[in-house]
């Protein structure tokens, strides 16, 4: 999966409508594959000749316009298959789980006022500082095991800081934020013992989210001073009455922040030094721009290197009534009600219709390129934070001399389940070092 270029050889098409006339689990176990391993031929081919891939279990959608397409159609390609889960987990619905529900769009408007958008300085100082002190403390040993010395270490701290989320200790929220999102988002087979892990880690975690509030509240009341986070915030908003949330909801609603930032923060933070890192020339110009003083200038480096591997590579949705999708063009195919469909954002970035010469890696792309953070009533709640986040960590990273990859037996990304990084010893300071 890291590898700079991938095959582009035809062909999958060919095997997998062999398999499927032996054998249909084979013909999906071999797609699962390709979209773990070779992703971006098995898309290439399928956007060129089956954009919109029929499967007997689900549909695939490749190409930019589609993907915006079922993306910003909620009320026929629904957020069904996230919605028991995650209610199952917190004990409640919540915004991803739940369509134009009016539940829905006062929440996310209410936590869209609660995530301003103007914290992003603020919140890239934050996620800079702990960075810097998490690479101080492995600079004398020449080495950085990145994944939870910087990268989770750092998104925990967000929490902690940012949203006044602690958790009990940063341990045990890291453990709750991947029992929950691993049942929501990865657990294809609808395995019992990792629902059931989700569901004790989704009790656990509200009943100290419920302990905080109570604590909140008399904190307040007690006319303490207590810190400007996003918890504090909600808790001191007051709203007219039937507009206001109750403790339920207010427990439920904090509960969707690490949910929403712990796995997918440092997934794309890992995700895009690999690309950087597998790149010389590329690696070279983010280094430079990482000292140039407006950091926006850096930030588009950190994209452009993840759209060579994007977190989430497919979106799932259930469609709700028969839709013809890309009605009017030569694709256009009907989706029966009830089709699983999964809406490839990571193909769509490579749409040639929309993003010229997409194999090229160019920091210089628009932003309205950009599908990393979803698309349409259900796009990412967190952007704001998560951008500045994700980008102020590589930066601080590159910052450094001699960051590189280490040979063997070290050397790449580890990812449990193909999904979640969970090891990446990187080299830090001069050559030879690393010990
Ligand atoms: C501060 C950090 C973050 C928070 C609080 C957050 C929270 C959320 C929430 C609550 C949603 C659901 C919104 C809704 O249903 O209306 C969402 C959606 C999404 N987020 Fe985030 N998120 C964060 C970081 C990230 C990161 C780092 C990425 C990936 C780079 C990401 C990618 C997405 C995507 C792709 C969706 C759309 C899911 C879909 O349409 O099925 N998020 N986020």
């Amino acid at each position: 999966m890291g590898a700079v270029d991938q095959t582009t050889a035809d062909g999958h098409l060919e095997r997998y409508d062999e398999a499927l006339a032996r054998d249909p689990m084979a013909a999906f176990a071999l797609v699962r594959e390709w979209m773990r391993s070779d992703w971006r031929a098995l898309f290439a081919e399928l956007r060129e000749r089956r954009p919109v891939f029929v499967t007997p279990a689900f549909t695939v959608v490749t190409r930019f316009a589609d993907v915006t397409e079922v993306l910003s159609r909620e009320s026929v390609f629904s957020v069904r298959a996230f919605g028991p889960r995650l209610d199952a987990a917190l004990g409640g619905p919540y915004m991803l789980g739940w369509d134009a529900t009016p539940m829905n769009w006062r929440e996310r408007g209410l936590m869209q006022v609660m995530l301003d958008p103007r914290d992003a300085a603020r919140v890239r100082e934050l996620a800079g500082r702990i960075a810097d002190e998490a690479l101080d403390a492995a600079q004398p040993h020449g080495r950085i095991e990145a994944v939870h010395e910087l990268f989770r270490h750092v998104a925990l701290g967000v929490c902690a800081e940012y949203f006044g989320l602690p958790g009990p200790d940063p341990q045990t929220l890291s453990r709750w934020t991947r029992a929950i999102v691993t049942d929501g988002f990865a657990n294809y087979t609808g395995d019992p013992a990792i629902q059931a892990e989700s569901v004790r880690a989704g009790a656990e975690m509200t009943a100290y989210l419920r302990d905080r509030l109570a604590g909140l509240r008399s904190a307040l009341r007690a006319g303490l001073d207590l810190p400007d986070d996003v918890f504090t915030r909600l808790v001191r908003t007051s709203l007219p009455p039937g507009l206001g949330l109750g403790d339920e909801r207010v427990a439920i609603n904090m509960a969707g922040l690490p949910l929403g930032f712990v796995e997918s923060g440092p997934g794309a933070m890992a995700e895009a030094v690999e690309q950087l890192l597998l790149r010389p020339e590329a690696l070279a110009q983010a280094v430079a721009a990482a000292a140039d003083p407006d950091p926006a200038h850096f930030d588009r480096h950190v994209w452009e290197a993840l759209r060579f591997n994007p977190f989430f590579k497919l979106l799932p949705r259930v469609c709700e009534q028969d839709h013809v999708l890309a009605a009017g063009t030569p694709r256009a195919t009907m989706i029966p009600e009830g089709t699983f469909v999964l809406a490839a954002p990571a193909s769509a970035m490579f749409d040639p219709d929309v993003v010229p010469e997409p194999d090229e890696f160019r920091p210089d792309r628009p932003d309205h390129h950009r599908l990393f953070f979803g698309h349409g009533q259900h796009a990412c709640l967190g952007v704001h934070p998560a951008k500045v986040v994700v980008c102020e960590v590589v930066r601080r990273l590159l910052l450094r001399p001699g960051v590189r990859l280490l040979p063997p037996p070290e050397g790449g990304l580890v990812r449990s389940g193909g999904i979640f990084p969970e090891r990446f010893v990187l080299g830090l300071g001069p050559e030879g070092r690393a010990a």
